[in-house]
């Protein structure tokens, strides 16, 4: 039988424990995946006890809290603070999700945080998302036409603008695609749902004129057709969007073209 063990520098160590102070009124303690590559240690889980009731209600509160009162060495990143930026994405309580909205309470007991599964780690729980933005890329997401530009806006009836409503609000932030199997096992080939749902965004959008063009992009065993409808992607989006649906249009086109 084939056996399968991690890399000895991948393991992950006991790291450690930040106690919270005498005074504490509501302590909850955040597990969290620590790595820097500088260091040449293996990665080490911390223990962080934060007093809730000196804290914001959201995960990325505490992960601030932390940062700023206890460990400025633990790194992250955010921007918004208001599930629009996508940059907060990590794996918290066994979930892909944003720490921004992700409230603490939702979580009983210890809250365990991660970076973002089967991507390469810049540092701590910041995942590196390089091939990622070169597969969106790879989509040519921008209003592409032949015909010159009118005077003033390209116009849309409201039917068409309906059209992309559960598509425009993707924030990119990666969930559903480090979700995805096969996304993790494929991820330099297949596009993955983030990717994908894009792609339909752009190829429904009525003002687009190379929707045959985007079409032949994706037309390929890998890029499209590695998704099995496993559904992860879906469950996972923090958006509430349904990047399987999008991906099953995109099919259906590929078929009714031919
Ligand atoms: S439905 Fe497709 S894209 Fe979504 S998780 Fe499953 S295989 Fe991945
Ligand atoms: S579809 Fe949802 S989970 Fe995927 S990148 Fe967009 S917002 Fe994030
Ligand atoms: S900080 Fe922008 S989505 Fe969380």
């Amino acid at each position: 039988m084939a056996q399968f063990n991690l890399p000895p520098n991948s393991v992950i160590g006991k790291g450690k424990t930040y106690y919270a102070g005498t005074g504490a009124k509501n302590v909850k303690r955040f597990q969290i995946y620590r790595w820097d590559p500088d260091s040449g240690e293996n990665p080490r889980m911390d223990t962080y006890e934060v007093d809730l009731a000196a804290c914001g209600p959201m995960v990325l509160d505490a992960l601030l809290k932390i940062k700023n009162e206890v460990d400025p060495t633990l790194t992250f990143r955010r921007s918004c603070r208001e599930g629009v930026c996508g940059s907060c994405a990590m794996n918290i309580d066994g979930t892909n999700t944003l720490a921004c909205t992700k409230a603490i309470d939702d979580v009983k007991g210890e809250i365990k945080i991660y970076p973002l599964p089967h991507l390469s780690v810049v540092k701590d729980l910041v995942p590196d998302l390089t091939h990622f933005y070169a597969q969106y890329t790879s989509i040519k997401p921008w209003l592409q036409s032949a015909t010159p530009a009118p005077a003033r806006e390209r116009l849309q009836s409201k039917e068409d603008r309906a059209k992309l409503d559960g598509l425009y609000e993707c924030i990119l932030c990666a969930c559903c695609s480090t979700s995805c199997p096969s996304y993790w096992w494929n991820g330099e080939r297949y596009l993955g749902p983030s990717i994908l749902l894009q792609a339909y965004r752009w190829i429904v959008d009525s003002r687009d004129e190379f929707t045959g063009e985007r079409l032949d992009n994706l037309e390929d065993p890998f890029r499209l057709y590695r998704c099995h409808t496993i559904m992860n992607c879906t469950k996972t989006c923090p958006k509430g969007l349904n990047p399987a649906k999008a991906i099953a249009e995109i099919k259906k086109l590929m078929v009714e073209r031919r």
